[in-house]
């Protein structure tokens, strides 16, 4: 039987075996139960001042578990985009249960999770502006386990006279584009760009990247598949001339939470850089999954943002406190967990506004409701901090280590 995306998350906390609303509902902010003290673990999410970020630790652990245990089978890597949650606790959990490295897409985002114990980055955007290259070199002495993208001659050029003059060799890998965003075209150019810094005395050529954006969110997985394959053959036989004409290609890399168990098919190919999965969101849940359902179910949605209900004066409308500051990108809308019938529209700045014919019960003001969010890496970015939830009480409080990272 097909299950919409509505249906799959309405029953997401129907069939939850754990709901536990306390009678006294408090409203603590982060700044109050940080760090959780003994006293106060146990705090219920239902208590929690509102918006809130929450992540249920059991799902996550679940999704993280599932990545390594699929690509483990597939003989193929983990390394996980950290873009996503900018987590250096997440990133350690991560690596802990098997992630060869960690992938950022900022240089901010990388400085700050090597400073927080997270050793092993590769950042997958390459670095332009002098000062930046500067910076990476900074970094490079201090964390040897750091890696960067180079996509253009110029840069490779530029990261040399960087790296000589901060003393270091610097381990880069060539972005070879699939599609159009970033990254040199595949074959000759980026054969030359390879060649280029294998020349370089204060390089380390380590391999080459090839992230296929376009293919994440490809509606049924047999699409997604086909897609996927097609656009990594050019990228494919660049790897192999690479390796045939002797420069070093130890690292071929790229795929996300809609495509991680398809790049083992493609000879060569290391490791996987999903980000998404650990948290999903309602673009995610759209894909369809391997056996031909709508709702993509490989990963567990674990983030939800908490609202309270400010106002149910107006019959089959409802606001919440939850609008753009809280979820950013509207499309597709939020989800309501336990209430497939609404229809969540955050596109005001504080404010969000549902609609419905019917809802499964009758909504209080001051109430609090769970929401799945449109798209998770954005939605993060918004809050210091994730409630780590597990049978709906904080466990812990996950510090966002890099957020507003965005340089
Ligand atoms: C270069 C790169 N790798 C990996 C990812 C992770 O993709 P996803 O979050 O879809 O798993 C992204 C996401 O945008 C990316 O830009």
């Amino acid at each position: 039987m097909k299950t919409s995306r509505r249906a799959f998350v309405g029953a997401t906390a129907v069939t939850a075996a754990h709901i536990w609303i306390p009678k006294g509902v408090k409203g603590y902010t982060a700044g109050e139960i940080v760090p959780v003290t003994p006293q106060r673990a146990g705090i219920s999410k239902w208590d929690l001042d509102t918006p809130a970020l929450c992540v249920d630790l059991d799902k996550m652990e679940r999704n993280i578990a599932k990545m390594q245990r699929t690509c483990n089978a597939n003989k193929i890597a983990v390394r996980p985009h950290a873009k996503t949650h900018k987590c250096a606790a997440i990133a350690k959990m991560q690596m802990a249960a098997g992630a060869i490295g960690i992938c950022t897409a900022k240089l901010s985002e990388a400085e700050a999770l090597l400073a927080e114990g997270v050793d092993k980055i590769l950042m997958t955007t390459s670095n332009l502006p002098p000062a930046k290259i500067r910076r990476a070199m900074e970094l490079k002495k201090r964390y040897p386990g750091f890696i960067q993208a180079v996509d253009w001659d110029q840069n490779a050029r530029d990261l040399q006279d960087a790296a000589k003059t901060a003393g270091v060799v610097a381990d880069v890998v060539i972005d070879v584009a699939v599609g159009t965003r970033s990254g040199i075209p595949p074959g000759e150019d980026a054969i030359n760009l390879a060649r280029l810094v294998d020349k370089q005395p204060n390089l380390k050529l380590r391999g080459m990247l090839s992230y296929d954006g376009g293919a994440q969110h490809i509606n049924t997985f047999a699409a997604r598949k086909e897609r996927t394959l097609k656009n990594i053959e050019e990228n494919a036989r660049t790897y192999e001339k690479m390796k045939a004409g002797g420069l070093n290609t130890e690292i071929f890399s790229g795929g996300g939470t809609g495509t991680y168990n398809i790049y083992h098919l493609v000879p060569g190919f290391t490791d996987v850089q999903a980000g998404s999965y650990i948290f999903m969101d309602m673009q995610y849940v759209a894909i369809g999954n391997v056996d031909g359902q709508p709702v993509y179910d490989d990963f567990e949605p674990s983030l939800t943002v908490l609202a309270t209900v400010v106002n149910n004066r107006f019959s089959g409308r409802l606001t919440t406190d939850a609008g753009a500051k809280a979820l950013t990108i509207n499309v597709p809308h939020a989800g309501v967990i336990g209430e497939p019938g609404m229809d969540y529209n955050a596109g005001s700045d504080e404010f969000g506004s549902i609609t419905f014919k019917e809802a499964r019960k009758e909504w209080k003001m001051g109430e609090k409701m769970e929401l799945i969010v449109p798209h998770c890496d954005p939605a993060v970015n918004l809050y210091d901090y994730i409630y780590g939830i597990r049978n709906d009480r904080v466990e812990s409080v996950l510090s966002v280590t890099a957020r507003g990272h965005s340089q």
